[in-house]
């Protein structure tokens, strides 16, 4: 690829506008800094007239053309997100069927059945006719397969389904009393005499058998995966020097990011952090943080963010001042090499017309221009920081297979949800300065100070031992309830809860007593302040090892352990048998920080984000006033607007610096 800094830009669909409107595209491209867009995402309609027929390719050679001698790149989409009516009508069977089974029409987008050999094919068909006419086009920089998979069908119920799904299943068990065994069908009567007999888990009287289901939300993954690798396969086959990603969507829980990640040569992502939700810059980083996990640390794009307001939402509140600006640096501080937008141009028609975009419906003698404009200039500052890591001494554990299983009917909670505990755990971590990494509890633990288990409810053998392992060998580890509970069958772990890790933590759980919500238990104890309490979970907990940090301060469970900690061979782990309210849990959180010796990056007011990425340390204001940060006497150059700063650096709202390494101290 093309070394140019970092790109901007966004989704470019010229088929929605007459031809005279693309040199003034073009023209305010140039104006913008724009040096990637995304091109055909939604065209097949426009590409292709019937089934197998030749490209109508005329208005693409010309916009390809005209992108090119501006010196805009293109992320050249395979356009097979959403088929045009002909295809569903030739072959009304890959219309997707919903779990109560409502066949899905078309007129809006992404009708299709994942397992449907006749959309598969028709998708082969356009990408290898896409590939063909384009891959030596001078313009093309990256393949952009499909679109956000999965995010408005994860899963299809249909007939074609059900046998891809027996298939699927006896590739998985070969033996049918294997089946049985795992998805423990003695219980209601469940017991299967072959694979025919198996549906996929369509709605039912009551609770479907949770290990199918699990079973189905893997088989779903795959399918989604196998469209994305057979639309890959044709590209590596006919362009294999141009680099291929897929637009994910961060915490969608049908995708299982690190199995994309593996099979993407450049991991990118959507994000559409809520303008109205006051701590959305926490959530934004996290996402940042995930997406540039699953790509092992390598730089990734920002495929899609709204320069304003979106138009999904109930309400769509517009972005505030400087908000897409300081959105975006932080997605540069966090990994990025890409900031692109969901759209070029707002269109005048259609289900997304009153989603902002780069260029407004009120044109450009607006304020979303000038701040697109600002941006663009901003980001080709920040050319020296493309392509630089982002280190990170703390992980936290995240596995879609637990999460699936997690998240199933008839537990003891239903409040206990994924993404929130993993925000709980991930915002102190944020607030104090420190980047993490998410990871697989299954990968290499052994160069991070400090790895975080939240809710991991699924644990294989491999995963038990690999994480008791990393605290054996001085790691810290900080272990929150209902982890390690089932096995990779969601049949539980016998003996006392969580059965992998007792020794590890030195303690073990007899039982679990969820508090509904609006329900709270006050927290005493060393690492306590007046106001502690105990949320969403309390459980009965027998010490043996461990030391108590809380302790439960009231209801049925006064006294009993709450937080703890648990030297363990050369390393500690630290279990949360409840979730504290937030500052408690931050006190915890500071507690195993300090503990494992990871610094921070600077030591910043609230509201204020600190990150280091290479030599340079973003500081970034999301607070809504005036913030001052501390930053030593030596003097430290500011790549956005070339001023020096030492001693403190004042911020305004939405404001940010992104300062070079410390040069001699100012006398
Ligand atoms: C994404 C999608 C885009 C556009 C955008 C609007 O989900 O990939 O095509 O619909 O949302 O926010």
């Amino acid at each position: 690829m093309r070394d140019r800094g970092i790109r901007y830009g966004g989704d470019y669909n010229p088929e929605q506008w007459p031809e005279e409107v693309w040199s003034e595209d073009v023209t305010l491209m140039v104006e913008a800094g724009v040096n990637l867009v995304t091109v055909g995402v939604f065209a097949w309609g426009e590409l292709q007239g019937g089934p197998r027929q030749e490209l109508q390719s005329g208005w693409m050679d010309r916009v390809l053309s005209l992108l090119h001698s501006a010196g805009v790149g293109v992320d050249l989409a395979t356009a097979t997100a959403s088929p045009p009516p002909w295809l569903s009508a030739v072959h009304p069977e890959i219309l997707p069927v919903s779990a109560t089974g409502v066949r899905l029409s078309p007129g809006g987008r992404q009708h299709y059945c994942p397992s449907s050999p006749a959309y598969r094919d028709a998708a082969i068909d356009l990408v290898r006719r896409m590939a063909r006419r384009y891959g030596d086009h001078a313009a093309l920089e990256l393949w952009h397969i499909g679109n956000e998979y999965g995010c408005h069908v994860p899963a299809c119920y249909c007939d074609v389904s059900a046998s891809a799904f027996r298939r699927w299943l006896r590739e998985r068990y070969a033996d049918i009393d294997e089946l049985n065994r795992a998805w423990g069908t003695t219980f209601w009567s469940q017991r299967y005499r072959s694979f025919d007999e198996i549906l996929p888990p369509r709605a039912a009287p009551t609770f479907p058998n949770p290990t199918q289901r699990l079973d189905f939300a893997r088989f779903s993954n795959d399918e989604l995966l196998a469209c994305y690798h057979a639309e890959k396969s044709v590209l590596r086959e006919l362009t294999p020097d141009v680099p291929v990603t897929t637009n994910l969507m961060g915490l969608f829980r049908p995708v299982d990011g690190w199995a994309w990640g593996r099979q993407m040569d450049l991991v990118s992502v959507d994000r559409y952090p809520d303008p109205a939700d006051p701590d959305a810059h926490v959530g934004a980083a996290l996402v940042a943080d995930l997406t540039r996990s699953l790509g092992k640390g390598r730089p990734w794009y920002l495929t899609e963010q709204a320069p304003g307001a979106v138009n999904w939402r109930r309400v769509n509140a517009a972005k505030s001042r400087g908000q897409f600006r300081s959105w975006s640096l932080q997605a540069v501080a966090r990994g990025a090499d890409a900031v692109l937008q969901f759209q070029w141009r707002a269109s005048a028609a259609g289900a997304e017309k009153f989603h902002s975009a780069m260029v407004p419906h009120a044109g450009t003698d607006t304020h979303l221009w000038r701040e697109v404009v600002t941006l663009g200039a901003d980001l080709r500052r920040l050319a020296p920081v493309a392509g630089q890591p982002v280190p990170a001494e703390v992980a936290i554990a995240l596995d879609w297979e637990s999460w699936w299983a997690l998240e199933l009917e008839s537990h003891p909670s239903a409040e206990v949800r994924q993404v929130d505990l993993l925000m709980e755990m991930y915002r102190p971590i944020y607030e104090a300065g420190i980047v993490a990494d998410l990871t697989h509890p299954g990968a290499d633990l052994s160069r991070y100070r400090l790895v975080v288990l939240p809710a991991l409810y699924s644990v294989s053998d491999e995963i038990a031992a690999n994480v008791d392992a990393y605290v054996r060998d001085g790691g810290v580890a900080v272990v929150t309830y209902f982890s390690g509970i089932v096995d990779t069958d969601d049949r539980i772990r016998l003996g006392g809860y969580p059965a992998p890790w007792q020794e590890m933590l030195g303690l073990s759980v007899e039982e679990f007593a969820p508090l509904p919500s609006g329900t709270s238990d006050p927290l005493t104890g060393p690492l306590a302040s007046r106001t502690s309490h105990a949320l969403r979970w309390e459980e009965r907990v027998r010490l043996h090892g461990a030391e108590a940090l809380l302790t439960i301060g009231g209801g049925p469970l006064e006294g009993g352990a709450a937080v703890t900690v648990h030297d363990y061979s050369r390393g500690t782990a630290y279990y949360l048998a409840t979730s504290p309210d937030p500052v408690t849990t931050a006190r915890v959180v500071a507690h195993a920080i300090s503990r494992a010796q990871v610094a921070s990056a600077a030591s910043v007011p609230a509201g204020v984000e600190a990150v280091r990425r290479g030599e340079h340390l973003f500081l970034i204001n999301h607070a809504d006033g005036e913030r001052r940060v501390d930053i030593g006497e030596s003097a430290r150059a500011d790549l956005l607007t070339g001023s020096m700063h030492s001693g403190a650096v004042t911020l305004g709202q939405g404001d940010a610096v992104v300062l070079g390494p410390p040069q001699a101290p100012v006398r």
